[in-house]
C-alpha cells in the first residue's frame, strides 16, 4: 500500500468496520512508521482489500484487514493473511498475534483456519458480552538450513 492507495483502502474502512474505523489520518501514519507493512489486494486496478502488520522481530502483530464487501467470500481475506504471514516469517518473527472481536465470526473462522488459537480475551471490551480474543499463530514456518558440515 502506498500513500496513493489511502483513499480508495479508507472508503473500504468505512463500510466493513460500522463502528470506530480508522481515519485516514491513521492510514497516514501507519505507513509511516518503519515496522509497519501494509499491503493492497486489486482486481482490475480496483483495490478490493487490504491488510497490515506491525512486524519488529520476534513479535509480529495483525493490525488490520478488510474485503470490499461485493468482494468478500472469493478468497481475498486468505489471500491477504497469507501474504502478512509470509511477511512476518521473511522477517524472521516468532509468532503472529490479532485481536479481534468475538461476534466477528468470518474473521474468527478464518484465523482457525490459518491456525491460530485463542490465547486469551479481554471481556466486555468492544461492548457488553462482546469480548476482545487475543489470537495467536505459532510457530511461524521457517527456512533453516541443515548443519551438515564438519
Ligand atoms: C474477515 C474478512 C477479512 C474475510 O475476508 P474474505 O475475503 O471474505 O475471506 P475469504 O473469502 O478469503 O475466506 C477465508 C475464510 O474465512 C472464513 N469466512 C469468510 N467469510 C465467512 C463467513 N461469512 N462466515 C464464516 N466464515 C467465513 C472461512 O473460513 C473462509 O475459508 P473457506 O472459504 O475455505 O470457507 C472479511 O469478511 C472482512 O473484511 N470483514 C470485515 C472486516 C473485518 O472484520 N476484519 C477483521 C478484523 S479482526
Amino acid at each position: 500500500m502506498r500513500w496513493w492507495d489511502i483513499p480508495s483502502v479508507h472508503a473500504i474502512e468505512i463500510s466493513v468496520f460500522a463502528t470506530d474505523p480508522w481515519s485516514i489520518e491513521q492510514f497516514w501514519s501507519e505507513l509511516a512508521e518503519p515496522t509497519r507493512h501494509y499491503f493492497i489486494a486489486t482486481l482490475d486496478d480496483d483495490i478490493v482489500g487490504y491488510a497490515g502488520s506491525f512486524v519488529l522481530s520476534p513479535e509480529a502483530d495483525v493490525q488490520t484487514i478488510g474485503v470490499a464487501k461485493d468482494h468478500q467470500g472469493q478468497g481475498v481475506g486468505a489471500l491477504l493473511l497469507t501474504t502478512l504471514i509470509e511477511h512476518a516469517t521473511q522477517a524472521q518473527a516468532a509468532q503472529l498475534i490479532l485481536e479481534v472481536r468475538s461476534d466477528n465470526v468470518a474473521a474468527i473462522a478464518m484465523y482457525q483456519q490459518f491456525g491460530f488459537e485463542k490465547i486469551s480475551s479481554r471481556p466486555n471490551y468492544y461492548a457488553p458480552d462482546v469480548d476482545a480474543l487475543i489470537m495467536r499463530l505459532r510457530p511461524l514456518a521457517r527456512t533453516t538450513t541443515s548443519g551438515g558440515g564438519k
